[in-house]
This record gives structure tokens, C-alpha cells and sequence, in this order.
């Protein structure tokens, strides 16, 4: 069945229809983006000055090991932070608008119709009471004033959109009868109802085995690219974006500390957590322990927001940061080099196109990968 999802939301939404998804156009923006949570044992600092740019037609992968930031980033950007936590200094354009600009409550509206969001915990938002096509026809009604009819019909469409096989039997059944692949797919199904320009999916993949994830992202990167929308996938885990994405930013600690192409990042990563992010990846027919569970993670955890380590918040962990010979850089007594205890790295530019937060990233990309 064909279905043509722009003409059919474009012509039943409220307001202006959405400007061409050129490839290339830059539809989302965020600019040095903090946020912090308010709480009883004090200031947490969870995102810390992040910036990435989301074109249509090109998919960005936020990465990084939990409690880096990456839901809190997204939520900020949705105008969905929950009460206690506050934006306290960036920008998030949406085609040029600041959204944090807006009055909430139109902000979130702006985000209900141009940048959709699939959830962390979206298998648990279906309710079990309803059926799913009422879950789908609700919002659906509720956001572009569908009558009952139009709203169904569309519901069908957005179910096989999704690949959900016999939709309209399907838009019958209740979130029990269907598989966990399934029920992510109808939450892609629920957040593509408006017909966004972008869309942000949060971990779309971690409670699926193996061969569902390769399915679902299969499904994410066919939509993105039939709809030259921009899409923001969200993972700790680099192995999954190796095939799906086009830009990738790793986050450390609530700060990007790497920001590049993916072919790039995986040729010669500009920084040392992204090395040991890349170690953790299994490779086909190379590490034969990749099933059973050898492979190497990157040693120690990460810091707390409320506490971050000084100089560069990677040292603790960072093995080139222990680095014997060559470079620049002093060793101190615990063995980290000075540099990296003290001074805070920036986000620098160190090749057309990539960035880096690490001193040391010249030294890291004019040497091997270890
Ligand atoms: N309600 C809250 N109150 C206080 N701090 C919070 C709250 N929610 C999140 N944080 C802090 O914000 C940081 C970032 O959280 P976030 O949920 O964005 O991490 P994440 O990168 O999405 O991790 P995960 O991979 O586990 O989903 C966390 O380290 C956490 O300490
Ligand atoms: S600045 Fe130092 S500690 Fe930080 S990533 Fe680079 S080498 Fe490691
Ligand atoms: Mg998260």
C-alpha cells in the first residue's frame, strides 16, 4: 500500500505547512546548551555547554556511557525537563526560532509538530487498557483535529509505515498482543503521527535482542531517508550507529568530547574515550569473545554531574593521560599527566570537519589506533 504521509498531515495541520526538507538544511540547532537539576544535596550539573546541528536527510548518533546527558540534552530540547531541572544558558534553534526562547507551553506545541521524540522508556508508556489504535488516533485527534474516521485511517497508515504487518487488523489488538519490536514500532508509528521534520529516538533499541535492533534501526534509517527528516538516535553503544548514521557526537560527562563524520570516528577516533568506546565494539569475525561478554569496557565509571573531576573529566580513566613518552605534558605523582589534571580541554576543531576535547587528540590522530 502506498501511502503519501506528507500531503495527508500537511494538509490537515493547524497553521503553516513546514518548509521543504531540503537535504542539507539545517533544521535543529542547539548552541551551548547547560542544564541543571535543583535538589536537596544541591546543583547538579548534567549537560554542560553542548552544541550539535541536525540537517535534514542526515542522521546525528548522540553517544555515551549512562548519566552522560544525552535524555536530559533531548528533553531540554523538547521543553519537557521535568520541574526541578532548568536551562541556564544556550540555544535551541528549530529552522532558525529559538525555541528556548518560547513560553512553554508553546514550545512544547512547536516540538508536538515539527520535532518528535521517541522515549527511554517508550515500551511502558503503551497502555494496556486501550487498544493501540485508540492510543494512536488519540494523540492524533488531540493534535491535528482529525475527526474519528480521518484519525483511524491515518493511524492504519502510520501502522504500516512502521511495518507492522496487517495494520488494520493490528489497529485493533491491545500492547500485550504484540511483541516487544512491535511496540517500539508503534511508538516510532505514535511520534512520526505529525509528520516531523525531526526526530529524536532515545535508546529506540535496548530492550530489543539483537536481531529485533537490527530491524527497528533498519526501519528508523529507511523512514529518515524516505522522509529526508533529520534524525537525532540516541545509544551507549557506538556498534549500533556504525551502519545507520551519518554524524556522531560522544558525550562524557555532560560535555560533547568528540564530534565527527562516523567513517572518520572509525578510522582514527580524535579522542581517547571514544578509542575505548570503540575497543568495546565487537567486530565480526575478529573477536571471537564478542558472545561471550570479554570483550573490554572501559575501565572505571563515570563521574557524577555534581562530581566532575577537574582539568579534563576524562583523566581518571584515560590511559593515554598515563602515557609514558611523547607529547607534550608533564606526569604528576599519580602518574596523570599535569595538563590533563589541570586544564580543562576545549571542544577544538583538529581536522576539516572534527572535533575534539582531549590535549593530546594531534598526537592521537597522527598515531595508530591502538
Ligand atoms: N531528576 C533528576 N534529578 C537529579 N539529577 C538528575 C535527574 N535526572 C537526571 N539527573 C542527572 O542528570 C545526568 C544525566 O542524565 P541522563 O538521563 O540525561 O543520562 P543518559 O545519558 O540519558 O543516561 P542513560 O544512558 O542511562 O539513559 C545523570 O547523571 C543524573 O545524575
Ligand atoms: S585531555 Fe588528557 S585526560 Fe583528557 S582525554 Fe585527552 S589525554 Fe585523556
Ligand atoms: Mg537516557
Amino acid at each position: 500500500m502506498e501511502i503519501d504521509i506528507d500531503i495527508d498531515v500537511r494538509d490537515d495541520m493547524p497553521g503553516q505547512a513546514p518548509a521543504a526538507r531540503t537535504t542539507g538544511t539545517t533544521l535543529l540547532e542547539v548552541t551551548d546548551l547547560a542544564v541543571e537539576f535543583r535538589t536537596d544535596d544541591g546543583t547538579v550539573r548534567a549537560v554542560e555547554g553542548l552544541s550539535y546541528r541536525v540537517e535534514a536527510g542526515r542522521t546525528l548518533a548522540l553517544v555515551g556511557e549512562s548519566g552522560c546527558g544525552k535524555s536530559v540534552s533531548s528533553l531540554a530540547v523538547m521543553g519537557l525537563l521535568p520541574a526541578t531541572a532548568h536551562v541556564t544558558r544556550g540555544e535551541v534553534r528549530y529552522r532558525g526560532t529559538d525555541l528556548l526562547t518560547l513560553p512553554r507551553t508553546k514550545h512544547r506545541a512547536y516540538c508536538g509538530q515539527h520535532v518528535a521524540m521517541v522515549f527511554q522508556d517508550a515500551l511502558a508508556a503503551l497502555n494496556p487498557v486501550h487498544t493501540v489504535g485508540y492510543q494512536l488516533t488519540e494523540s492524533l485527534r488531540a493534535r491535528a483535529g482529525l475527526s474519528r474516521r480521518e484519525a483511524r485511517r491515518r493511524a492504519v497508515e502510520l501502522l504500516d509505515l512502521v511495518k507492522v504487518p496487517n495494520a488494520r487488523q493490528r489497529v485493533n489488538e491491545y500492547p500485550h498482543q504484540f511483541s516487544g519490536g512491535m511496540r517500539q514500532r508503534v511508538m516510532i508509528a505514535s511520534a512520526l503521527a505529525m509528520d516531523p521534520d525531526v526526530l529524536i529516538a532515545d535508546e529506540p533499541t535496548t530492550a530489543l535482542d539483537v536481531t529485533v535492533q537490527a530491524q527497528v534501526l533498519h526501519l528508523l534509517a529507511e523512514i529518515q531517508a524516505e522522509r529526508n527528516m533529520g534524525l537525532v538516535l540516541i545509544t551507549h553503544d557506538l556498534g549500533v550507529v556504525a551502519g545507520v548514521a551519518d554524524d556522531v557526537t560522544v558525550m562524557y560527562a555532560g560535555r560533547a568530547v568528540e564530534q565527527s563524520p562516523v567513517r572518520d570516528l572509525y578510522a582514527a577516533p580524535a579522542h581517547p574515550y571514544t578509542r575505548a568506546l570503540l575497543r568495546s565494539v565487537p567486530r565480526l569475525g575478529v573477536d571471537d569473545d564478542a558472545g561471550r561478554g570479554r570483550l573490554p569496557v572501559v575501565p572505571g565509571r563515570p563521574p557524577s554531574p555534581g562530581r566532575v573531576p577537574s582539568g579534563c573529566p576524562f583523566h581518571p580513566r584515560c590511559d593515554v593521560a598515563r602515557a609514558s613518552s611523547g607529547g607534550a605534558g608533564v606526569e604528576g605523582g599519580d602518574g596523570v599527566r599535569d595538563v590533563c589534571r589541570t586544564d580543562r580541554p576545549p571542544l577544538l576543531e583538529v581536522a576539516p570537519g572534527r572535533s575534539s576535547a582531549c590535549h593530546f587528540a594531534a598526537e592521537l590522530l597522527g598515531g595508530d589506533r591502538a
